[in-house]
């Protein structure tokens, strides 16, 4: 069968770039580009983060686009808290040799989409500016889109950033609004199932008995991540975005359902959550698929076992 052609829309974020690594790993899936946000932390560290991680793992052939600077309305709101100033945790990756394309991710996405109508898979793992600006940008877009895996929300867990929100959805809930509603199909990875997929201090035990700099650069891009995990009483930091992956590489780990979902973009406490109608008391049709449950412990022993491969293929 052949690979799912995927464009990774990222704020590069340390489990973003933990993403990249399994996308690169996995025979199933053929990443095109990389386009870049502002999210965990600013566009121009996005920016430098994808480019350093593609060139670490030696994929420095794929294209990345710079995008947007802050959100729709919202002012620009980061996390260094958890990704570190870098965004990267205490990784020091070299400066990288490459620079983003010259053009706009916002028409980097418009382009590459349009050239190819519904040969494309968006894979939108941070805030979703960059999307929602493409759909009002070129109102083809929405339909030549083949579909979006996005990891954002929270439906019945908590919220990452309020009690309410997850930080994808609430550094801009207007273009989640837009994206959500624009009729393109979409599959969301919400934290419901990211929180049970925790990669642990064993894991990274064992990556490091591989002499690589994949190795190196996973210990070092999570210390700064399981310090902010244990004090949520976590007992391991959550592979949020790589999780959208196993809709390609392992699907029959997730169980999704089919709901109505809207986010709340008002400014007030609920700002940013997402809600799904369960019992369709709207009576609206379902508007995207929506991973409820996963078997994590399973797919954290996939992910590490690709990052074995990963970083026996790269090493010194
Ligand atoms: O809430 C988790 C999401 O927010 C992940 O995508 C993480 O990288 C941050 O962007
Ligand atoms: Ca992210």
């Amino acid at each position: 069968m052949n690979p799912k052609r995927i464009i990774i829309d990222t704020d590069p974020g340390v489990d973003d770039a933990f993403a990249f690594l399994l996308a690169l790993a996995s025979p199933e899936v053929q990443l095109e580009a990389l386009t870049t946000t502002q999210g965990n932390v600013s566009l121009e560290k996005a920016t430098r983060n994808a480019l350093s991680v593609l060139e670490l793992a030696r994929a420095n052939h794929i294209p990345v686009a710079a995008g947007s600077v802050v959100p729709l309305v919202q002012p620009l709101y980061t996390s260094a808290d958890v990704h570190g100033a870098s965004g990267i945790g205490n990784s020091n990756l070299p400066e990288p040799t490459t620079k983003p394309l010259g053009v706009h991710a916002v028409d980097y996405l418009i382009e590459r989409v349009l050239a190819e109508p519904g040969e494309l898979s968006i894979f939108p793992i941070g805030p979703l500016t960059n999307i929602a600006m493409a759909i009002r940008k070129e109102p083809k877009f929405a339909k030549a889109v083949k579909e979006l895996v996005i990891m954002g929300g929270a439906i019945n867990e908590n919220g990452n950033v309020t009690p309410l929100a997850e930080f994808n959805i609430f550094v801009d809930p207007h273009a989640a609004h837009i994206v959500f509603h624009a009729g393109i199909p979409i599959t969301l990875i919400p934290l419901d199932a990211t929180h049970k997929c925790l990669l642990k201090p064993e894991h990274v035990d064992r990556l490091m008995k591989i002499d690589s700099p994949i190795s190196r650069f996973i210990q070092e891009a999570v210390e700064v991540y399981f310090k902010f995990s244990y004090e949520r009483g976590f007992t391991g930091c959550a592979l949020h975005d790589p999780l959208t992956l196993a809709t390609v590489i392992a699907p029959g780990l997730l169980t999704l359902k089919e709901y109505y979902v809207d986010v709340d973009h008002s400014p007030g406490v609920a700002m940013g959550k997402t809600f799904a109608d369960i019992f369709n008391v709207t009576k609206k049709p379902a508007n995207m698929k929506v991973a409820m449950e996963v078997r994590g412990d399973d797919f954290i022993e996939l992910f590490v076992q690709r990052m074995e491969t990963l970083a026996r293929r790269i090493t010194g």
